[in-house]
């Protein structure tokens, strides 16, 4: 989400007359996108924008942008202000509309009023021109949502959804541009429309969207578990073009602490939908996220989350250490974990979840898979590297006119993190 945030800002200064830069020493502009779900991830843009300040000194007229959630965060701005002096803007997280207006000036802030309402469901600047293979549509923004640890809702605010019609134009237009994949964008998007009352519900839109000409892909995240419909299923068994994968937020398999976060489902009822899945898309991948060491969290509760972690045959799944967050319920909740023993769990999980992944790759070696190839390889520019129906990356020989075509390859080896293997020609 916070790439795409970049990628609207990107497009604004376009209409300001910007043109991209290849490196930062070309850069007249600089905007960085923030997110503040985590401490750690709020340390590391703290950073960033602290070393900006030589770039931004080195040459006169230079302007540094801030946007996004941590700006967004109650009573925020003055601090950061403080700490990092030399931005000249500071844009929250629903203000992306105000930033022409900002760059025009050279400098201000524009901050959202607290408490959040519901602000515009539109897109401030439109994509298509950024020519991508795989490109990202919000179709909501906000959540409705009370997970205790989250701070989502108090800097993105309530949910809202993108009109359909909408949604459709921007996806006719990015795959007229060449765009094959689309990734569909929401905290939850199985919630999709509800808060408008709307007819077209989310697999509605997954089915329309699957069916806009010139495109090869449909992916969409993220699915709460709560209310992951039997019609949502069906509509990624039943459409070519939807990738057979959910990515499942599990955060704990202890239902104790399930309730604690306030996230309305069991384990039990989690590993039911993930049945249900499976039932209807034997090859279906599914993510999730996972977060150890929640206040009260005990070595039992996580053996639960371990237990489930093995049963639920996840391909990939994002672990994260609890962060107290201000402002949230569980900032406030007795038991909080000591940090060396959050540490020594997530190591244990991370762990536990590499041999799953491995597993899972290894069962799709020998086998053949069609595979959007996205460019050359990162680490090996001799070797093509492209993406499976389940975002797995692999990396294979090819040519250059392979690069946005989709291709069947033959896996024969594969890591943690790659698979490697050869085009079926
Ligand atoms: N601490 C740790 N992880 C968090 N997440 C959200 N809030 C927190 C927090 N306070 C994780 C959840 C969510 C993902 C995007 O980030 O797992 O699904
Ligand atoms: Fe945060 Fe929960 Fe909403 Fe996800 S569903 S954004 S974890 S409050």
């Amino acid at each position: 989400m916070s790439e795409r945030d970049g990628e609207s800002f990107r497009a604004l200064a376009e209409n300001c007359g910007y043109v991209p830069a290849l490196r930062r020493e070309e850069a007249d502009l600089v905007v960085v996108t923030t997110c503040c779900v985590r401490e750690s991830a709020e340390n590391r843009i703290m950073g960033n924008i602290g070393q900006l300040s030589r770039w931004k000194a080195e040459r006169p007229g230079r302007l540094l942008a801030v946007a996004g959630c941590l700006v967004q965060q109650e009573g925020a701005l003055e601090n950061l202000r403080r700490r990092a002096p030399h931005v000249d803007i500071w844009i929250g997280a629903f203000e992306q509309e105000k930033f022409t207006d900002l760059l025009q000036a050279g400098g201000g802030s524009a901050v959202y009023p607290s408490p959040l309402r519901a602000g515009p469901a539109r897109e401030p600047a439109p994509l298509a021109e950024l020519g991508k293979i795989s490109a990202a549509v919000n179709i909501m923004y906000g959540c409705d949502n009370h997970c205790a640890y989250c701070v989502v809702p108090q800097v993105r605010g309530p949910e809202r959804s993108r009109a359909p019609q909408d949604v459709l134009e921007e996806i006719t237009s990015l795959a007229a541009a060449g765009a094959r994949e689309v990734v569909l964008l929401g905290q939850n998007v199985n919630s999709y429309g509800r808060a408008e009352g709307w007819r077209e519900d989310f697999a509605w839109l997954l089915r329309a969207a699957a069916r806009v000409p010139g495109l090869w892909r449909v992916r969409f995240t993220t699915s709460h578990p709560r209310d992951l419909p039997e019609a949502l299923i069906a509509a990624a068994a039943e459409e070519a073009a939807v990738c057979p994968h959910f990515h499942l937020p599990l955060q704990s398999g202890s239902d104790r602490v399930l309730r604690a976060m306030n996230r309305g489902y069991t384990a039990a009822y989690y590993l039911e939908r993930v049945g249900a899945i499976r039932r209807a898309l034997p090859e279906a991948r599914i993510s999730t996220d996972i977060i150890v060491g929640f206040p009260g969290e005990t070595e039992a509760d996580f053996a639960e989350t371990l237990r489930l972690v093995r049963e639920a045959r996840f391909s990939q799944a994002f672990t994260f250490m609890y962060s107290r967050r201000s402002g949230t319920a569980a900032a406030d909740m007795p038991g909080q974990v000591p940090r060396p023993e959050r540490r020594e769990r997530l190591q244990r999980l991370t762990e536990a979840q590499a041999e799953m992944s491995l597993a899972w790759r290894r069962s799709l070696v020998g086998f053949r898979q069609e595979v959007l190839v996205t460019g050359p390889s990162k680490k090996n520019a001799a070797l093509l590297s492209g993406l499976t129906a389940g975002r797995e990356i692999t990396v294979f020989p090819g040519r250059e006119a392979d690069v946005g075509t989709l291709v069947p390859v033959l896996i024969k080896e594969v890591n943690s993190w790659t698979m490697f293997g050869e085009i079926i020609r």
